[in-house]
């Protein structure tokens, strides 16, 4: 079998990843377009989208992930799963998150976002590389309703504190607790919170609503 090398962090701010993306027909995506959309921000191999499309029909799930080759794989396990209400797709959030909401017109069904374990980019040069930037707060502060949600976690706390500032400086977003939440508001895990977990280590969890 062949074995595919696959990078574990890619850079969103390189040329390679700056091509526009076609998006999908949403309608021959979901068996029920109108439910309401769960975006799962970096999904990785999309797990943890897999089980709450499993566990909550009622909600339509989208995974975004950067890597092509990880996107390929949890294709693969979605087809064999063979859910309606989940869609995995290769999308770099920081250059596509606009176009893909605007893509669903005025028909736009988003209610929460997930963005979970993002990559750290610790060195402060490389800072531009985390995923949840000034721009996309604003996209997101843009396409939620009042009362959507954006739930954040990182085993760093430094990562979460700065997602975290970043919401809060975004006035269209209120805090719903001032400490860091003991458990995941989600009935599943991602596959790096089960690490994490299994580790003993601690989780930094904190959920914004849409004002
Ligand atoms: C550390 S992994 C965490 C995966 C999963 N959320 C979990 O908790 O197990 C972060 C993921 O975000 C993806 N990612 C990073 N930047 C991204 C971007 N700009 N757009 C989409 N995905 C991105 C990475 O490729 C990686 O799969």
């Amino acid at each position: 079998m062949a074995v595919v090398r696959v990078r574990q962090h890619v850079n969103p701010l390189s040329e390679r990843y700056q091509i526009p993306i076609q998006m999908p027909v949403w309608e021959q995506v979901y068996a029920a377009p109108k439910q309401p959309l769960h975006i799962d921000i970096g999904c990785g191999k999309g797990i943890f989208v897999q089980q709450m499309a499993q566990l909550q029909p009622g909600w339509n799930f989208l995974g975004l992930e950067i890597r092509k080759p990880v996107v390929e794989q949890a294709q693969k396990r979605q087809q064999e799963a063979g859910l309606t209400n989940l869609h995995i797709m290769y999308c770099n959030v920081n250059l596509s998150f606009r176009a893909l909401l605007e893509s669903w017109g005025e028909a736009n069904p988003l209610q929460q976002v997930s963005i979970q374990f993002p990559d750290p980019w610790f060195k402060k040069r490389h800072q531009k590389r985390r995923v949840l930037q000034p721009q996309l707060v604003d996209e997101l502060a843009e396409f939620l309703p009042a009362g959507g949600r954006v739930v954040i976690q990182s085993d760093v706390e430094a990562v979460a504190l700065d997602m975290a500032e970043r919401l809060s400086e975004c006035p269209q977003f209120s805090r719903t607790e001032h400490d860091w939440l003991p458990l995941s508001p989600f009935p599943a895990l991602t596959e790096r919170e089960r690490v994490t977990l299994a580790q003993g280590l601690p989780v930094y969890r904190a959920v914004f609503l849409r004002r």
